[in-house]
């Protein structure tokens, strides 16, 4: 059992280098990308506040299929290209959405989203998962949450 904590009061840039410091040492040395996505999606549910659903959706074929999360039961494959994942995956671009009822094509995995950030995770070139995080709360991610995340994705790109 791994118990990391964090203040909920530090500057995000601080809670994110000591997040991304945490999912290091759970990850260094294992080879294994499902037990690694399971233990960060873990973390995160754990550690960053306010969110519904954390986790990862995996770039196989022409879509993504549903990978390690905490949060509820969600939708399993989702084409490149549809949704706030697809378009995270087939753009290669991090999609900050403050309220998902206004992006054209968001996919409800679960009504109580209201706001979304989505990371991929890009391996020589090519995109191999995302990092999805919902949040029950509108407009609950900004640019530091949207640089926090991605500093995670790269740790993770040869991890998972
Ligand atoms: N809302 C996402 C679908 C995944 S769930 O949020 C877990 C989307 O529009 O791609």
């Amino acid at each position: 059992m791994y118990d990391f904590q964090a203040d909920p009061d530090q500057p995000k840039a601080e809670f994110y280098r000591e997040l991304v410091s945490a999912a290091d040492a759970l990850t260094a040395g294992e080879p294994d990308g499902v037990a690694n996505m399971a233990n960060v999606a873990a973390l995160l549910w754990q550690l960053v506040p306010d969110l519904n659903w954390a986790g990862f959706y995996r770039a196989i074929g022409d879509e993504l299929v549903l990978g390690p999360f905490c949060g509820k039961p969600a939708c399993i494959r989702i084409p490149l290209g549809q949704g706030v994942c697809g378009t995270a995956a087939s753009s290669g671009q991090s999609q900050l959405v403050p309220d998902v009822h206004a992006f054209p094509g968001h996919i409800a995995c679960d009504a109580a989203s209201r706001s979304e950030l989505v990371v991929p995770v890009v391996r020589e070139g090519a995109v191999v998962a995302v990092i999805d995080l919902d949040s029950p709360s509108p407009a609950r991610f900004d640019s530091d949450d949207q640089a926090g995340i991605e500093a995670l994705a790269q740790l993770l790109s040869s991890r998972i």
